[in-house]
């Protein structure tokens, strides 16, 4: 890390004021009799007034408080009006400056106004004047606030909709961090997520600005070491506020950098990140605000995306565990599960099924013989079934049904379990059904079982080479299998098994 030991001023994200509902001025002058002639009146006209007797003081006091307008006399000792103004135009957005001054100085209002101050008053002064331009800045700077509350209120609007939508981690980063990056024009903005075992905070994905410059990818890489440790106190840093709270080691090049926590069922289990490189940057406290409301808005969908994938998670290992216990009673089809799945996979992704069917028909594939655990029969002895025993065995999907139907978050794979010895002709079983009436899931399953079986050892034959498997697929398309589904396993197959001689990896079997 490129050290450097600055002073940086770190604010509390909890302090970030809310906007009040009495406008406040701050009326800065040298002169006892003008602030207190100021108050006096701006007070009576409904404004909250507080007063700075210099610029340094002033300076002072907006640090701690959120104010909508200052009136600041030009002249006036230790920090003057014009130095006043420029500390306002770099740290404070929409905050209006009026420019108090006598006839002489007239042109040096006039330059403040080129400056930004909003406007200016001359000495002595008429009541009635200082109250109209008052007001006229205030219902500016209402529009104003009203025009960027409703720019937030939409993107929000956005990144809600956006939110709900999805139940996938990655998607519900992508959002989060777009809507980031977009609101708060940085130069980078990150999302970590703290690791319970060890308590830190590990960077999932980081937006940097594409046109960002060096000094931004090498801070962006210190970034994760200073989340770290800022994490602790949960502070935003400010580079360019003079108050140091705080003593830190940053990237010599970071400007400001923001972090606000994300907090979840009153855990926190991440932050946000936001920097930026770009000398005099700050973040204003309408960002700020922005940044937290993001962050509350982020926790719980990230919450719930987490505790998804925990879900889908339990969800795979039981429907392993399922499996497992049927191969283990039958040890002639170990690993039958996982190739048919394998198979019907690569059909499936070959007919460019959406990616909830392809997770159906993953689940449908491990499980797809569990209704041979109800065949009370040994399908596993030497020499081919008795007719008999071959009655039993066609019992297996049926009885797989009954076996799934129970569980409620395992119906949708039925259909494959159910279907899957069905025939494109009409003369498979259990049902008969036949062509489309076949349900696209039990047809995938049918063409990878079909494989499988054919290109496994049996304990009454030998396992056929994929050549003659392939002919046998093509040989029966149309009659056994479903002329599409079987034309996809084809090239499917064989693009997986070139594939895996590119990348020298075995081809199952
Ligand atoms: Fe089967």
């Amino acid at each position: 890390m490129t050290q450097s030991s600055i002073k940086l001023n770190l604010v509390n994200i909890d302090s970030v004021p809310s906007s009040s509902e009495i406008s406040k001025i701050l009326v800065v002058d040298d002169e006892k009799v003008i602030r207190e002639i100021l108050a006096d009146f701006l007070t009576l006209e409904g404004f909250e007034v507080v007063t700075a007797p210099d610029g340094k003081a002033a300076v002072q006091v907006l640090k701690d408080n959120h104010f909508n307008m200052v009136i600041s006399d030009l002249k006036m000792p230790n920090m003057g009006g014009l130095e006043l103004l420029e500390y306002i135009q770099e740290n404070h957005d929409n905050l209006l400056t009026v420019i108090m001054t006598g006839f002489g100085t007239v042109e040096t209002a006039i330059e403040a106004m080129k400056k930004g101050a909003y406007d200016y008053i001359l000495k002595p002064f008429k009541v009635e004047e200082v109250v109209h331009i008052v007001h006229r800045g205030m219902e500016k700077q209402r529009l104003i606030s009203e025009n960027v509350r409703l720019k937030e209120i939409l993107s929000l609007h956005q990144l809600s909709e956006e939110l709900q939508s999805t139940l996938s981690l990655d998607e519900v980063i992508e959002s989060i961090l777009s809507a980031l990056i977009k609101n708060l024009k940085c130069d980078a903005v990150g999302l970590y997520l703290r690791t319970k075992s060890t308590g830190q905070f590990t960077l999932q994905r980081q937006y940097i600005d594409p046109q960002s410059s060096a000094d931004v990818m090498a801070a962006a890489l210190d970034i994760p070491l200073v989340v770290n440790e800022v994490k602790k106190n949960r502070f935003i840093l400010a580079q360019n506020e003079e108050a140091h709270r705080f003593f830190l080691v940053v990237p010599s090049n970071l400007s400001s950098l923001a972090v606000t926590p994300l907090v979840a069922r009153q855990e926190e289990i991440g932050v946000l990140t936001a920097f930026s490189c770009t000398n005099g940057f700050h973040f204003t406290i309408g960002q700020r605000k922005m940044m937290d409301i993001l962050g509350s808005r982020s926790a719980a969908a990230i919450d719930n995306a987490e505790l998804y994938g925990g879900l889908k998670q339990s969800f795979r290992q039981t429907i392993q565990a399922l499996a497992r216990a049927l191969e283990a009673m039958d040890t002639y089809t170990a690993g039958h599960s996982d190739r048919v799945t394998l198979y019907s996979r690569i059909v499936a992704k070959q007919l460019h099924v959406s990616e909830d069917d392809l997770e159906i028909i993953t689940q449908a594939a491990m499980l797809h013989d569990i209704g041979k655990l109800g065949c009370h029969t040994n399908l596993n002895k030497p020499g081919k079934l008795t007719d008999e025993e071959y009655e039993i065995f066609k019992q297996h999907p049926a009885y797989g049904k009954e076996i799934l139907e129970p569980i409620e978050f395992l119906n949708n794979v039925i259909p494959g379990v159910e279907y899957h010895h069905e025939r494109w002709d009409g003369k498979g079983y259990p049902t008969g059904l036949k062509g489309t009436e076949i349900p696209l899931v039990a047809r995938i399953l049918s063409v990878a079982d079909a494989y499988d079986a054919m290109t496994s050892d049996r304990a009454y034959r030998k396992a056929l080479t994929h050549a003659n498997a392939v002919d046998e697929i093509k040989k029966f398309s149309g009659y056994q299998f479903d002329p599409t589904t079987a034309e996809a396993f084809l090239e499917g197959i064989e693009a997986y098994r070139q594939d895996c001689v590119r990348r020298n990896i075995p081809i199952p079997k």
